[in-house]
């Protein structure tokens, strides 16, 4: 009866110490739950193997009772017990410590002459296992084994062993004592066959003939941690009887196991930082809950969570989570995100890296914040100088425009003397500037998000531009120089020329308006579209080998001319002159045109045919000539109309009928006919020139015309075109082309090129004379024609401009 008394005193005094250490709250260092039963409110968790009389009632016998009348009796668990109604009942629930009075009537006990028989407490989540006391009715087992699991029975660890004789029940285990915690050994000292009844099998978790240095280590974690135990008995003393002969059936009736009490020390498992733990499940409040029951839910501190506090609580990761230790309490530390953020996780490498000060990393930085503790700004963002990083609006968007900032808009996230940086300033490209990277440098243009450097140099030809390195920021257009153009001045306006060739832009092409197609020009040289046989950049030069004929000219070769006799006017059977042909010499110079020299005798003459005059007008006429002799000659020139004459211009005017004398000195060439002669278009004209001389010889004659009345060199009359009307409205000057006075609606340069369409027909009319075919006998009727092109002016009122066209003497 002592030992039962004692048993009740450890039990008392177990509860008093975990009261007193509860009390100690978590503040002052670690802090664990109180101890208890962990059995007590578990029935439904507790399961054995084996119970008599679950079918019906059982019988069984004991050995060596000697003081009952009774040798045997039933066994009937078909209900649960009741000291009243069902004494005989022996469910696994009767080991549980009940306090109740009268301990001995009620236990828990199997079916007869079963050796394998196991006892299963399954724990609704780890607990902290302290001890393990089994107080037995019968004998105590032959063999039998603790074992137990942390996963919920997924895998078992033994605990101990026990047998009366280690080595034939557990041969491969070795016999204790342990050589050290955790060592699994078989323990010979509870499996005595003595004593018969309350024999008692204590299983600590912790040897304590062994010191702990260290607590906390995972092994002894381990060691001391459980969520399921387990009780396997395998071999019952028979007392000498073998169970394998079962010839009597009483006999095996007195061999079974019966347990009065098993007692399993523990407490909630809170890893330090709990006092008191609440139900694992949250039933509902009018659940009932055996008082003493040892729950399993920690209530954590320490700022830990979880069933058995075994990780930190939500939002306090800054720290790594650990037990508490004695009086460190170990605890978590909140998260510092600076109020962006209500969650973090904890990281060990950040952890290391913050000398193991701060490891806790904020998740999902609001605010646009971000970092570790998210107290920076996110990219595209920056810290406004005067808000603490906490506030909300401590992030200010980037104001920067993407398409001219590196990294498509990011500024410079804060203000750092040292980086010198400054918050909110935009990373421009290359050549780009501006307060938000939007505009293209000088000399730059196109700013573009695809192009790496944000805007492209401009690209103005330096000879075309005004300034060469400024452009149109959008566009790149340059801002082109007088006459220039082209996106990029590098083209000369139409009309123009010679770009990079001036100091300043293009230059007028200046075609000359008679000798040129146009006024367009090659832009590299300036050289015009000159009609055929026409040379010069501006087509005022005639070609090697021809010369500008006055427009106003007319050559009649004195080959072509009928021959005159001095009596006779016309001589029918002599119809052609009598022709001296010439060749060209090399070396000489060639001096006539046509075929060579018409031979006029002394006294007779020629007859030249003019009928192609195209207006009427004054002309003057030259003769051409070549003596064959050292004599001078004398010339006597008529003019005659063969019909009679239309025009008011000319009909009031003298023409040479009369016969004009004229001296041709051998020394010369050529001899002018002072007076002027009115000449009529549509009307045939004989010019008759008699030459006599004492001394016969080759006369090589020449007439001209010139007109009298044109105004002077340099100026057109207008007139001209109009059928010779008025002569008063000359036009003034070259430049300013006469005709667009009186040709309203037409372009000025289409005037001018009607105008020079005429000139040339004219010009065909006197095609070019090549100077290799030059001849000393001809007429010239210069017809004061369009004068357009200045570079002929010179010639024109130059003493030799009648003769213009003749050959080089
Ligand atoms: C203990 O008993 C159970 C149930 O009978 C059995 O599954 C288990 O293997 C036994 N343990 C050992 C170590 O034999």
């Amino acid at each position: 009866m002592s030992h039962h008394y004692s048993c009740i005193c450890l039990l008392l005094c177990s509860v008093l110490l975990s009261l007193l250490h509860a009390e100690d709250d978590c503040d002052s260092g670690s802090c664990h739950p109180a101890i208890g039963d962990l059995l007590v409110g578990r029935s439904e968790q507790l399961t054995a193997s084996s119970v008599c009389g679950l079918t019906g009632p059982q019988k069984y016998c004991i050995i060596g009772y000697l003081e009952g009348e009774e040798k045997c009796f039933l066994c009937d668990s078909r209900y649960p017990y009741s000291p009243y109604t069902h004494p005989n009942s022996h469910p696994i629930e009767n080991v549980i410590t009940t306090f109740e009075p009268d301990r001995k009537k009620k236990w828990w006990q199997s079916e007869n002459g079963i050796d394998h028989v196991s006892i299963r407490l399954d724990l609704e989540t780890l607990f902290k296992f302290s001890h393990l006391i089994l107080t037995f009715k019968t004998f105590r087992p032959a063999a039998m084994l603790v074992e137990r699991s942390t996963d919920h029975g997924h895998t078992w660890k033994i605990f101990r062993y026990f047998a009366q004789n280690c080595a034939e029940s557990f041969p491969s285990i070795p016999s204790g004592p342990a050589k050290g915690v955790g060592d699994i050994v078989c323990d010979p000292r509870y499996s005595d066959i003595e004593p018969s009844t309350e024999g008692q099998i204590v299983l600590k978790a912790l040897d304590p003939s062994f010191e702990i240095e260290n607590p906390y280590v995972q092994s002894i974690q381990e060691l001391i941690t459980l969520t399921n135990l387990r009780i396997n008995f395998t071999k019952l003393h028979t007392l000498g009887d073998t169970l394998f002969g079962r010839r009597q059936s009483d006999l095996l009736e007195k061999y079974y196991y019966a347990v009065y009490e098993i007692v399993v020390r523990g407490s909630c498992f809170c890893n330090g930082h709990a006092s008191q733990c609440s139900p694992v499940q949250k039933l509902r409040g009018d659940v009932f809950y055996q008082p003493g029951m040892v729950h399993g839910r920690c209530i954590c501190q320490h700022n830990t969570a979880g069933m058995s506090c075994e990780r930190c609580k939500e939002f306090y990761n800054d720290a790594p989570w650990r037990p508490a230790e004695g009086s460190q309490d170990n605890a978590c530390k909140v998260c510092k995100c600076n109020g962006h953020s209500d969650r973090c996780h904890f990281d060990m490498a950040v952890y290391v890296a913050n000398d193991h000060i701060s490891g806790g990393v904020c998740e999902d930085c609001q605010h646009h914040t971000m970092g570790q503790h998210c107290d920076q700004c996110k990219p595209f963002f920056y810290r406004d100088p005067l808000r603490a990083i906490s506030d909300p609006y401590a992030c200010i968007p980037c104001d920067c425009d993407p398409e001219g900032t590196l990294y498509s808009g990011l500024c410079e996230s804060r203000t750092d003397p040292i980086l010198g940086t400054i918050a909110g300033r935009c990373l421009c490209k290359e050549n780009v500037e501006g307060v938000r990277c939007d505009m293209c440098r000088l000399s730059y243009y196109g700013l573009s998000g695809s192009d790496p450097l944000g805007c492209q140099p401009c690209t103005c030809n330096p000879s075309g531009s005004l300034s060469f390195s400024m452009c149109d920021p959008v566009t790149g257009e340059c801002l082109c120089q007088r006459f220039v153009t082209g996106p990029h001045c590098d083209e000369c306006l139409v009309g123009y020329w010679g770009l990079g060739s001036n100091l300043y832009g293009c230059s007028p092409c200046g075609c000359d308006i008679g000798g040129a197609h146009n006024n367009l020009c090659s832009s590299s040289d300036g050289q015009c579209e000159c009609l055929p046989n026409i040379v010069g950049r501006r087509c005022t030069e005639p070609a090697l080998g021809y010369f500008f004929l006055p427009l106003d000219y007319y050559i009649y070769e004195a080959e072509h001319a009928k021959p005159l006799s001095r009596s006779a006017p016309l001589s029918g059977r002599n119809s052609t002159p009598d022709i001296v042909f010439r060749e060209p010499t090399p070396g000489k110079p060639v001096t006539w045109t046509g075929p060579g020299f018409a031979r006029v005798l002394n006294g007779a003459g020629l007859r030249f045919t003019v009928s192609n005059i195209p207006f009427a007008m004054d002309f003057d006429i030259a003769l051409r000539y070549e003596p064959e002799s050292l004599e001078d000659w004398i010339g006597s020139i008529a003019v005659n109309p063969s019909g009679a004459l239309t025009s008011d211009r000319c009909r009031n005017k003298a023409l040479l009928q009369e016969p004009y004398t004229l001296a041709l000195p051998a020394t010369k060439r050529i001899a002018l006919l002072h007076t002027p002669v009115c000449l009529d278009p549509g009307v045939e004209y004989f010019v008759d020139v008699y030459l006599s001389q004492a001394q016969a010889g080759c006369l090589h004659a020449v007439a001209a015309c010139r007109s009298q009345k044109w105004p002077a060199a340099g100026t057109l009359c207008g007139s001209w075109w109009q059928g010779g009307r008025s002569e008063s409205t000359c036009c003034p000057q070259p430049q300013h082309f006469p005709c667009s006075s009186h040709w309203p609606g037409t372009s000025q340069w289409e005037l001018q090129r009607q105008c020079l369409r005429a000139l040339a027909t004219y010009r065909n009319m006197l095609s070019p004379s090549p100077q290799g075919r030059a001849d000393t006998s001809h007429i010239w009727l210069l017809l004061g024609a369009a004068w357009a092109m200045a570079g002929r002016q010179a010639a024109f009122l130059s003493p030799a401009a009648p003769l213009a066209g003749s050959c080089l003497w």
